[in-house]
């Protein structure tokens, strides 16, 4: 079997585990579709949003602070830290959104997260 078939398997995998991440741990706020509730859960089919890497790995790990989002624009919205999540769930998490409502898929290793925890 060539690389590209092995890894595009892995990455087919990740995704069905993130699929299953994301309905135990995101579902109940974001929704299953990703839209979220208005005013209260940001949708997050947001392209530009999902090609930040770090952005959603520090967004995973250490939630948002009431009052406060990337811009520095006040939300009132809290999204709890959700750092109990192993690396190889956060990487499968980001990995499902963004193939769902991203651009394309994006990979993060496990470095990147250990990294910014
Ligand atoms: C208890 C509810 C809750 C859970 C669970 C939750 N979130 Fe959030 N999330 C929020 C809220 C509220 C915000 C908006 C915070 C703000 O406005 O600053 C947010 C923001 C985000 C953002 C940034 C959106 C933006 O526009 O900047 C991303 C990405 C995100 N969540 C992904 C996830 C993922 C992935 C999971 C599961 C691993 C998850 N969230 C679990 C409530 C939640």
């Amino acid at each position: 079997m060539s690389q590209a078939t092995a890894s595009e398997r892995d990455i087919r995998n990740q995704i069905a585990l993130g699929a299953l991440a994301f309905a135990d741990n995101c579902k109940q706020c974001h929704q299953l579709d990703g839209y979220g509730e208005e005013k209260l859960y940001p949708s997050l089919h947001n392209p530009a949003l999902l090609a930040d890497k770090s952005l959603m790995i520090k967004t995973i790990l250490h939630g948002r602070a009431i009052g406060q989002d990337e811009s520095g624009s006040e939300t009132g919205r809290l999204m709890p830290r959700l750092s109990f999540l192993t690396n190889q769930e956060i990487a499968a998490i980001i990995a499902f959104i963004t193939n769902s409502w991203g651009d394309e898929v994006l990979i993060v290793t496990d470095k990147q997260i250990e990294d910014a925890r």
